[in-house]
């Protein structure tokens, strides 16, 4: 039998696996712990002959069997080498992790379809969250399939289109709330045990166990640990779920070492950066977030003191980058290589090259970057502003000169 509990980051009280909570009575996170020492029955050879997906790597998911399981075949996503890319960010050995092809676009879904298999072995009544539009869309769809009535509650000024859509559609109750991110979530969290909903935040540590299998597929497709893993932080949650997932791999054996987590923030929303690299003793929230990459515009992370162990057991890295540079990490990635990401994504590719650029990174070293979301989400007009579009007319003279120029240079 799997051992499963949950247990607090800080004062390691221990809580049944089904009994649903969000903090500690102490007021620490929660993390969901298996007893890695009972499985004695894991190897690569043994996932390899398993499709490539969250479910590949089963034996390290917190759950006894594989009845009953909500899945949209999420995971499995591409690793990409990209030399043009790693030239232009002065690096040998760049990857990018593409998580915009999960089902809905981002890595939302890897989590999201253990956290909705719990919600239906906990038989709640619904499920809830608030968010910035990945989750809302995630939690939209995994809803859906499960058959769970769902309520999703955004801020007003920024969230994507592409987001708002997909949780409408998907069947979601949506509410849209005259505040920020940092506000829904606290009124959220207020009212979901009175209601007996459940909450399905990053908060929720069941989701990180699905967010943490990006760590095993980074290390199955590679082959290898690589020297530093890079991705955006907003919440703080998806960090400290990829850190998990790699110290698993070498608890189990199946990797020798760890790589050096790199979180990156925008300038306008960077709590985490600046406890990080000022060494406040505690998070110095930021009331007003504000950047392009709406999906980590947020000023009060709720896991911030998961992220912080990541950081500082990884020997990591922070940085924050502005909206310019997240701007041009988007196209550089999208025009050398194909890769088209939303603005919160690229900016894992704006900061590590600025980590590059300063020293800080070795660019000797094998770097991947998490590209967490898909740029159909995100279709701001604001981020195609300089780039070229010719109107014509219905002219075959026009047409041959526009070609003919183009074709020539
Ligand atoms: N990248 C994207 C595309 C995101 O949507 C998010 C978070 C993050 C990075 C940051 O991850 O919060 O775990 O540090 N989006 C949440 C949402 C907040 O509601 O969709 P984190």
């Amino acid at each position: 039998m799997k051992k499963v509990w949950q247990e607090c980051i800080e004062c390691h009280s221990i809580y049944d696996a089904d009994v649903i909570k969000y903090k500690c009575d102490c007021g620490g996170l929660l993390e969901v712990h298996i007893d890695l020492r009972s499985l004695d029955n894991i190897s690569w050879d043994k996932f390899r002959s398993r499709k490539l997906n969250v479910w590949r790597y089963f034996e390290l998911l917190p759950f006894e069997d594989s009845n009953n399981i909500i899945s949209l075949d999420e995971g499995g996503t591409p690793l990409y080498k990209c030399e043009k890319l790693g030239k232009w960010m002065g690096a040998k050995d760049v990857y990018i992790k593409y998580e915009g092809m999960n089902p809905t676009g981002s890595f939302k879904d890897r989590g999201m379809c253990i956290g909705i298999t719990k919600a239906l072995k906990l038989r709640v009544k619904g499920v809830v969250c608030a968010s910035t539009g990945n989750t809302a869309a995630s939690l939209a769809a995994y809803s859906a399939r499960a058959g769970i009535p769902c309520i999703v509650i955004v801020p007003k000024q920024i969230v994507a289109i592409g987001k708002l859509f997909q949780a409408m559609l998907y069947g979601a109750k949506v509410v849209r709330l005259d505040g920020t991110f940092d506000e829904a979530l606290s009124l959220v969290w207020k009212v979901v045990e009175e209601v007996g909903a459940y909450l399905l935040n990053s908060i929720n540590p069941w989701r990180l166990e699905g967010q943490k299998t990006v760590a095993f597929e980074i290390i199955d497709q590679l082959g290898k640990v690589p020297g530093y893993v890079a991705l955006p932080v907003g919440n703080c949650g998806n960090i400290a779920a990829a850190w998990k997932g790699f110290k698993e791999m070498e608890t189990v054996g199946l990797t020798d070492g760890t790589p050096s987590m790199v979180g990156i923030q925008a300038e306008g929303a960077s709590p985490f950066v600046d406890l990080v690299r000022e060494g406040y003793d505690t998070l110095r929230p930021v009331e007003m977030p504000n950047t392009i990459a709406s999906a980590i515009r947020i000023g009060r992370p709720v896991n911030w003191k998961k992220a912080l162990l990541a950081v500082k057991e990884s020997d990591g890295l922070v940085a924050k980058v502005s909206d310019a540079e997240i701007i041009e990490a988007q196209r550089m990635l999208a025009s050398l290589e194909g890769i088209g990401v939303e603005p919160a994504a690229a900016a894992s590719v704006a900061g590590t090259k600025k980590l590059i650029d300063s020293g800080e990174i070795d660019a000797n070293e094998t770097i991947v970057c998490i590209c967490t979301g898909n740029m159909l989400k995100d279709p701001n007009p604001e981020l195609i502003k300089g780039l070229e579009l010719l109107d014509v007319a219905p002219n075959l003279e026009l047409i041959r000169d526009i070609f003919t120029s183009l074709i020539k240079q």
